[in-house]
């Protein structure tokens, strides 16, 4: 039976929308739209002295929507300077509404805007081939370190790109969230492939810790309203159940007994709390900001 499940990854367009319902369902944006505007000018504030281009590089930037509010804080800080933003992005579907966002967007004239359709590794593998060295003023990766094989060569790699005064920023779920329960308990039973893997903060510091990587960490309070994954059969229930789980149509391809354990897990305080009738499944998110 456990072989029936599939890694969500596998199915693009149903990971694309349970992560549109995932949005909509939580305040995973609205945490991070926090950070930016209130850390955010903070962490930026010199990466760009002395410069007439800031070369930004953004690794999994998805449909751009945490990356244009990144970009308005970097032209707040250093206006009139122009601005090389790069994306590498696997999906041919991102890269479609990010450039339809930046397209209804107004005040990016002074950004140039190039998308590769490419995974981390692929733009490394071409980077070195074309030996070319590129170092960069800002390099970030929001939720995306869940999909590379080997996280702490590919940290590595990008670390090295940084020039001398700038910053790679890596947002990823909190080692404090439910997420943290959920995996850690669950993990080994699910899908778990060379193309996911479920990773939380706490991971990635002891990976910085032991490269001697010097970091900051920021702790964001964020929930995802679950309620509905409890009504049998509701379809966006399904889709966050198959996004926890990181699993193509968890409700009907998960033995009986482990979808049983999975939600009554995803009840408990380790993983939720319940108010005015509501599961809130605890998305708290780190950001952290490593230095050259
Ligand atoms: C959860 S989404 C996050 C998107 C965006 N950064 C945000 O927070 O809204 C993860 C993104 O990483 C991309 N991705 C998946 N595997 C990748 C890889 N190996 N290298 C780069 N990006 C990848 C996906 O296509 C997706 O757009």
């Amino acid at each position: 039976m456990a072989s029936a499940m599939k890694s969500l990854i596998t199915n693009h367009g149903r990971y694309v929308e349970s992560f549109r319902i995932f949005l909509k369902n939580s305040t995973e944006h609205q945490c991070m739209q926090e950070f930016i505007e209130q850390q955010l000018p903070g962490v930026i504030s010199s990466i760009g002295n002395g410069k007439s281009t800031i070369n930004i590089l953004s690794v999994g930037g998805g449909a751009g929507e945490i990356d244009l509010l990144m970009l308005s804080k970097v032209q707040a800080r250093y206006p009139g300077v122009t601005i090389n933003n790069e994306v590498i992005e696997p999906s041919a579907e991102q890269i479609f509404s990010y450039k339809e966002r930046v397209a209804k967007t107004s005040n990016l004239e002074n950004i140039k805007f190039t998308w590769h359709k490419e995974t981390a590794y692929e733009y490394e593998s071409r980077m070195n081939a074309e030996k070319d060295s590129k170092k960069w003023d800002f390099i970030h990766m929001v939720q995306m370190l869940y999909y590379v094989k080997d996280i702490p060569a590919t940290i590595r790699y990008f670390h090295r790109l940084l020039e001398a005064q700038a910053k790679l920023l890596i947002i990823l779920v909190s080692g404090a969230s439910g997420w943290e329960t959920l995996w850690k308990k669950y993990g080994s039973h699910l899908p778990l492939n060379d193309l996911c893997f479920y990773i939380t903060s706490a991971d990635i510091e002891a990976i910085l810790n032991s490269a001697g990587l010097k970091h900051q960490l920021y702790e964001l309070p964020s929930h995802m309203d679950i309620t509905s994954c409890f009504t049998e059969g509701n379809t966006d229930g399904e889709l966050l159940l198959d996004f926890l789980t990181e699993t193509c149509e968890f409700s009907k391809t998960a033995p009986p007994e482990l979808k049983q354990q999975i939600m009554e897990e995803l009840r408990k305080p380790e993983c939720s709390e319940e108010r005015d009738g509501k599961v809130l499944f605890n998305n708290n998110l780190s950001v952290i900001v490593i230095e050259p």
